[in-house]
Formats: structure tokens, sequence, C-alpha cells
């Protein structure tokens, strides 16, 4: 067992980190304050090559690994949480469901465009009576001829609204609960596909969460990913890829907050010293730094699981549920650390925190990486 990044794995740590830092990190307290969508920060991600990484260079992608794309995933939200998701949906949650189940025209029709960054992606699972228990979803698809007839309403689709590329999940039957979803890609422009709502959130204000709106919506049938029936495993199948891309951005959002905390404690005299140099504050320093570095450990090895091939819903739980509690500890202790400073927007730690809340709670709640987790230990005992 290794622990160690490879060299090309570190150079493309420090190329991320410059990209970040430079065309990114910059914007992050805008794109906050305005609710700007990161637009311009995505495509820095794509002119510098980092966009379709797991996947192979026939589809646009770049040839690279899982793990490659959750260390780049993790210095893009390291510098700006709403970049960080933008990027992960576009990569995990559109990507590869559309590599792993397409067909090769859909492949070359829908994946492609994503990896070249000519078209942006988007997941649609959720409504407003359906969260956790994804199954009980009615969002609707009637078979006429060679086309679906879409009716229902979708919610807390990321990339709403900017994306071209909807993967929509619809039943063709509610009586058949998990075996009636069926998995569609929806373009933006369909007539009868519209949007609703664009919700004001408590962070990651900058990307952007919109309700989908569907009347008569027709689809052709060769927009359908998968059998019908299978969309509830296809979405499954995709959410345990995602996770781990969630779990980067709770480790990213987490270490910019340590970053800031180290600088702060370091600079700031009371009592006649640095407070870094007073021990209850130093070994608060060393807890969060623990925490981010066990977080990550366990995310490495989710991503490392996906590339081997080998099972991975129980460890990209883990990862997840560790990486986006430790984010909200971290982040809590950062604003703590800086005392008033911590309160107000002169310091990024109080945006930081607010960033932190929603990896415990989008691609699955805490709860259900604990069912998660709790179903695969008891099923092996
Ligand atoms: N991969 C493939 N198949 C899977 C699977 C997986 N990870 N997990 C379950 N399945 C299969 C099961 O094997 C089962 O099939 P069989 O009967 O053939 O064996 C079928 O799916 C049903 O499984 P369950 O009985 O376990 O399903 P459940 O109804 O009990 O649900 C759940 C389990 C874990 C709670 C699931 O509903 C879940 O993950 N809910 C949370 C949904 C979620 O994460 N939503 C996030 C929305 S997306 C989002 O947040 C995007 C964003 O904006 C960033």
């Amino acid at each position: 067992m290794n622990f160690q990044l490879t060299e090309d794995q570190l150079m493309l740590r420090e190329m991320a980190r410059e990209v970040a830092e430079r065309d990114i990190a910059p914007f992050a307290a805008d794109a906050d304050l305005n609710q700007e969508f990161p637009r311009r920060q995505f495509e820095a991600i794509r002119d510098a090559g980092l966009l379709g990484l797991p996947f192979p260079e026939e589809v646009g992608g770049q040839g690279a690994t899982t793990l490659d794309y959750v260390i780049v995933m993790e210095e893009i939200s390291r510098a700006c949480a709403s970049t960080g998701v933008t990027f992960s949906v576009q990569t995990s949650l559109a990507g590869l469901p559309l590599f792993r189940f397409g067909n090769e025209a859909q492949r070359q029709q829908f994946l492609a465009p994503l990896n070249r960054g000519e078209k942006l992606g988007a997941y649609s699972l959720s409504e407003a009576n359906s969260g956790t228990d994804a199954a009980s979803l009615t969002c609707a698809a009637r078979r006429d001829g060679d086309h679906y007839v879409v009716n229902g309403t979708k919610m807390w689709v990321t990339n709403g609204y900017h994306a071209d590329t909807y993967i929509v999940y619809v039943t063709v039957d509610p009586a058949l609960k998990y075996k009636g979803i069926t998995a569609l890609i929806i373009e933006k422009g369909t007539p009868g596909f519209t949007f609703g709502k664009k919700e004001d959130k408590l962070g990651i204000r900058g990307s952007a969460t919109y309700e989908l709106v569907f009347q008569d919506c027709r689809v052709p049938v060769a927009n359908r990913l998968g059998e019908e029936g299978e969309g509830f495993k296809i979405a499954m199948w995709t959410l345990d890829g995602g996770r781990i891309g969630i779990a980067a951005q709770a480790i990213g959002i987490a270490q910019a907050a340590l970053d800031a905390a180290t600088r702060y404690t370091q600079e700031r005299v009371q009592f006649g010293k640095p407070l870094s140099e007073q021990q209850a504050i130093a070994f608060t320093l060393a807890e969060m730094a623990t925490d981010i570095e066990a977080a990550r450990l366990l995310m490495y090895r989710a991503a490392v699981l996906k590339d081997e091939g080998e099972d991975h819903t129980q460890a990209a739980s883990m990862a997840k549920l560790l990486a986006s509690e430790t984010a909200m500890r971290v982040t809590t202790q950062a604003v703590q650390l800086h005392g008033g400073y911590g309160y107000v927007r002169e310091f990024p730690v109080e945006r930081l925190m607010r960033d932190a809340k929603i990896t415990e709670i989008y691609e699955g709640t805490s709860e259900v990486q604990r069912m998660v987790i709790s179903r695969a230990e008891l099923s092996v005992r």
C-alpha cells in the first residue's frame, strides 16, 4: 500500500493550485456575495486542461484517473467551493453515467462536449417530496412512439439554468417504485422544459441551484440512458462516484479554513505573544490538521478503489461522511480562532463555514452515508 502521491500527481496538484490561486480564489468572495455563477472560473479550469480528467481521450477526456480528479477537485474547492461543485457535477454527476451507461452515439453527442468544456452538465434526481427517499420520485415519463412525454418538477438542481445537458431521473410507473425509474438525457431548449425558482442559499452561493419544470416535454427514446427501469441503479452508482468528489470539496474547504486560521493565529498578538504560541490554540490547529489528513486518506482510498474497478460504495460514503463532518467542525473552529473577525466578511472563514454545511447534505445527507455504511457492515457479518 502506497501512501505517497506520485511525481505526476504532485505536479498535477501544483498546477491545479496555481490555476485555483490565480484564476479562482480572487473571485470567490464576490461570487458568494453576488450569487454570481462562476463561468469565468469554469473556463479557466477548461483552459488549463483539467476537465474530463477520468475519461478517455476518445470521448474528449484527459485519460487520467479518479484520484487525479479528486486531487484537482480539492484544490479548486480550497479556492472556491461554488466553483468546486460546478466542476464536480460536470465531471461526476453528468459525466460518469454518460460514460458508463451511454452508447457510443450518446457518448460522442453528450459526453465529449462536456469533457471539452463546450457544454455544461447537470444531474436531477431530487424532488420537493423525494430527497433521501430517492425511489419515491414522481416526475413522470409516458411512452408515445419514439418519444417519452415528461411531466413534473425536479428540485435542487446544481448547475440548473446554466447547464446544457441534464440527466433527469423520471418514472415510467410509480407503482413499480425504484424499478420504474428511468434516466433521460434532456437538453436545455427542448420545448416543454423550463426553469422554476432559483434557490437563495446559505452557502455555495455562486453555484446555481434551480427547479426544473417539465410540461408535456417530448424527449426522444434515443436519449434514454440505459434501459427503462434501470435509472435508480444508474443514479446510485453515479452517486458512489460523486460522493468521492464531494469529500474532496469538503477537504478543500476545510484546508482553506486551516490555512486561514494558521495565518491569523500567527499574526494576531494577545497577552504579549501570537495566538499560535498559546498551547490551547496550537493544539486546536493540530486537531484540525489531523482530522483533515485522516479524511483526505479515506478520500484517496475511495478514489483508488474506484480506479481499480473495486466496489467503492461503502468507501465513498465513509469518505464523504468523515470529510463533510470534518469540514463543518474545522470551519467552525476557524471562525472561533478568529474571534470577532471570524464573524465578518472581511475574513474568509465565515464563508467557508457556510459553504461547508452543504457537504453534509447534498449527494446524500450524513444520515444517508450512515445508512449505506451500516448496511454494508451488516451484510458482511
Ligand atoms: N449502486 C448500484 N445499485 C445500487 C446501489 C449502488 N450504490 N445502491 C442500491 N442499489 C440497488 C440495490 O441493489 C437494489 O437493487 P436490487 O433490488 O436489484 O438488489 C436497488 O438499488 C434498491 O436499493 P435499496 O433497497 O438499497 O434502496 P433504498 O430505497 O433503500 O435507498 C438510499 C437507499 C441509500 C437511501 C438511497 O435512496 C439514497 O442514496 N438516497 C439519497 C439520495 C441522494 O444522495 N440524493 C442526492 C441528490 S443529488 C445532489 O445532491 C446533487 C447536487 O446537487 C450536487
